[in-house]
């Protein structure tokens, strides 16, 4: 079967797990073009990835590469023109999330993808392909806790990232934006139902700049969803022991808890420190097999004429979401959701 040819926007931090993915791991994807506005960012595209054909216009890759798809890893302000603009040159997207960074932009995509049936768009919500979460979705399919009727979710940054979290706090949309999008998503997942109120608040207590951003460094929310399920969500910035995520989803028969320890391998180190279990550093390490299996099934998504999961309508959601919970913060008191 012909291998799908694949141009990627943005190597960044994330750009370039996605991006040594396509072109080293997925053995039915063929990374062929490369963009960023960043010079040194394609002097690595064709020193390390092997692509020579870069750009640093978007929309002249769109127009001149030879692709049939392309992985949209930019800033998230860039995402919505540039899946519109893809789909509008006939060329399958992948973006990663968030849809948009307001609601007006996630219409304009939303109404791109729906002039495009013919295309596959894919949004990264990568968690849903992680083994554990996905195994945690099939044992629930599968009646193994009841009905689920509570998602507690928590997501902390390690602190050895505080001072970029701290640089980035007043242009981050708050936390809840930066933090909460992928929690969010897993509960609408697991509960099967959206959330139609939240309440939300947060703390500072160690670094004082998030509040003088107007942020925090911890937030909390609480939802209340469609059909009577809650959900309850945590997120900060001031991990000491590494990256913390872990959720809980408890049903009416029994519960599910992934990564309650979020253990960096199956190692118990017994010395002069105790007995020590290392922690995963970051998103890169814990998610390094969500990301090629998502990448993996954009593909072959495409390769088969399949849909993905994930509609452009869940990104709209989050979003809307996000930005419930961020109001509710603001004000202090209840936010009534509605799409
Ligand atoms: N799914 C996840 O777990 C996850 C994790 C981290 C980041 N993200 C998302 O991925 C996206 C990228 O995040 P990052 O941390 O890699 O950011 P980053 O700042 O490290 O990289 C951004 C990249 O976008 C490029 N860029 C910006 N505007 C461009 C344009 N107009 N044309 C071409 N290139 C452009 C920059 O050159 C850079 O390569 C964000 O939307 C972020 O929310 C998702």
């Amino acid at each position: 079967m012909k291998k799908i040819k694949v141009g990627i926007a943005g190597l960044g931090r994330l750009g370039k797990v996605h991006a040594e993915n396509l072109a080293f791991k997925i053995p039915n994807a063929e990374l062929t073009a490369a963009c960023s506005i960043m010079p040194a960012e394609l002097d690595y595209a064709k020193e390390v990835l092997g692509v020579e054909d870069v750009y640093s216009d978007y929309r002249e890759m769109l127009a001149k590469a030879d692709i049939d798809a392309v992985a949209i890893v930019t800033t998230s302000g860039e995402h919505c023109w540039q899946i519109e603009a893809a789909l509008d040159a006939g060329k399958h997207v992948f973006s990663d999330k968030p849809l948009g960074v307001n609601v007006e932009e996630c219409r304009i995509a939303e109404k791109a993808v729906e002039r495009h049936p013919e295309l596959a768009f894919f949004l990264g919500f990568m968690r849903r392909f992680d083994p554990s979460y996905a195994y945690a979705k099939k044992k629930i399919e599968e009646g193994a806790i009841g009905t689920p009727y509570m998602v507690k979710a928590t997501g902390i940054d390690p602190e050895a990232l505080v001072d970029g979290a701290i640089r980035f706090a007043a242009t981050s949309g708050g936390i809840f934006i930066d933090m909460a999008i992928h929690d969010i998503d897993l509960m609408r997942w697991f509960l099967g139902s959206d959330p139609v109120e939240v309440y939300a608040t947060g703390s500072t207590f160690k670094h004082p700049e998030f509040r003088e951003a107007g942020d925090d460094e911890t937030g909390v929310a609480m939802y209340k969803c469609e059909n009577g399920a809650v959900g309850f969500v945590h997120v900060g910035r001031t991990a000491p022991h590494g990256y913390h995520v872990e959720t809980e989803i408890i049903g009416t028969e029994g519960s599910i808890r992934v990564s309650p320890v979020p253990a960096k391998n199956l190692c118990m180190i017994y010395n002069n420190q105790g007995v020590v279990q290392e922690c995963v550093s970051g998103f890169p390490e814990r998610f390094a097999e969500s990301y090629r299996l998502e990448m993996e099934d954009f593909i072959n998504c495409v390769q088969n004429g399949v849909k993905p999961e994930v509609t452009v309508y869940d990104g709209t959601k989050s979003t809307q979401i996000g930005f419930a919970t961020t109001e509710a913060y603001r004000q202090g008191g209840i936010v009534k959701i509605e799409y």
